[in-house]
């Protein structure tokens, strides 16, 4: 790991943005960098065996300013797992992290995400072979629970077992999953949050880093989660508006940062779209993520709508950008 990120990683899981598939995109997170430049954000996850082929490129690359980043994979074979942790590290990723918590039938079927929460031995023996293969701290996400495996002692032995194995932090989302009858999206609705039962591991298990996840909804919420878990870790109301977050370098890291405002992240961005239409990448794959910096303020449904119009046209030009910037300096967004 370069040097000069070790101490930035150090704190950057204190707050972190979930991995979320479909909208934690690279582009999305040269967004999110725009508002923080501490938190620690994840890819979305990559099944472990794509990274066996070729044309890895599209899965992996990313922006340096993305730096502090995780590789997020899922996967149960140590092999396999070895293999991309090696990758991860050859490829600049600052961590690694294993996903035991997602739910979808077609996840279950490759036997890998929440499932294996029933066989902490098996993961246990991917987080050694991953540490094996790499220096970089080498993490896991999970749920406090699936099926009827949901008592304090199933977790407290998934995570001692876990532990043995030298895993660096647990990401908990703070519910169980159901793995027959929800689909994912229930799954992260329908079962109850629990902070009381991760507090609970935390207070057995003062040594471990832990990271609470699940409906944090603001930055005083997760400033006082704070007081009980040594990280925080948000997604969907993250993702929904970023530009609610925009104090959370300062109010947590004591960074000041100039004045972030929905046109300023507009054109930090504009010299990205920039490299990724020379790359012959689309105005849109950006654009999409921007629409939700403008919302509750007079004209924001037309300002959205005229930029979605025109950013989803084949040859969108970077003209498009710098003029929905305009249109929202002017308007003194
Ligand atoms: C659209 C979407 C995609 C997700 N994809 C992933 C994923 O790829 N890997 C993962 O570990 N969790 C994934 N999650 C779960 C989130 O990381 C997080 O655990 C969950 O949304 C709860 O946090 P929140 O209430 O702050 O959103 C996803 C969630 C959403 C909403």
């Amino acid at each position: 790991m370069d040097e000069k990120l070790k101490p930035l990683i150090q704190e950057s899981y204190q707050f972190s943005v979930a991995p979320m598939l479909d909208c934690t995109d690279r582009h999305f997170r040269v967004l999110w960098r725009q508002i923080s430049v501490k938190a620690l954000v994840y890819t979305e996850m990559i099944v472990a065996k794509a990274l066996q082929y070729k044309n890895k490129e599209k899965l992996l690359d990313f922006d340096e300013i993305e730096h502090p980043i995780a590789l997020q994979v899922g996967g149960d074979d140590p092999q396999i797992l070895f293999e991309a942790a090696k990758i991860a590290e050859n490829w600049g990723y600052d961590e690694i992290n294993l996903n035991i918590g997602c739910p979808s039938t077609k996840v279950q079927s490759g036997n890998f995400g929440a499932c294996l929460m029933a066989h902490p031995k098996q993961v246990a023996k991917c987080i050694e072979s991953m540490k094996a293969a790499t220096d970089l701290p080498v993490t896991i996400k999970h749920r406090t629970g699936i099926d009827n495996l949901d008592k304090d002692k199933d977790l407290l032995d998934f995570i001692d077992t876990i532990a043995s194995a030298g895993a660096s932090r647990f990401a908990i989302h703070a519910r169980k999953a159901w793995l027959n009858g929800l689909n994912p999206k229930q799954n992260r609705t329908i079962p109850p949050l629990e902070y009381k039962k991760v507090a609970r591991i935390k207070e057995l298990r003062p040594n471990l880093i832990i990271e609470l996840n699940g409906g944090l909804k603001n930055q005083e919420e997760c400033i006082n989660a704070l007081q009980q878990f040594d990280g925080v870790m948000v997604g969907r109301a993250i993702y929904s508006n970023p530009l609610a977050w925009k104090e959370i370098d300062e109010r947590l890291f004591g960074e000041k940062r100039k004045l972030i405002k929905a046109s300023t992240i507009i054109k930090g961005i504009i010299p990205y779209a920039e490299k990724h239409l020379s790359k012959n990448g689309k105005l849109w794959d950006i654009c999409k993520h921007t629409l939700s910096l403008v919302q509750g303020v007079k004209g924001a449904r037309k300002w959205r709508h005229s930029l979605s119009q025109k950013a989803q046209k084949q040859k969108a030009g970077l003209n498009i950008l710098e003029k929905a910037a305009r249109q929202l300096e002017d308007a003194g967004l």
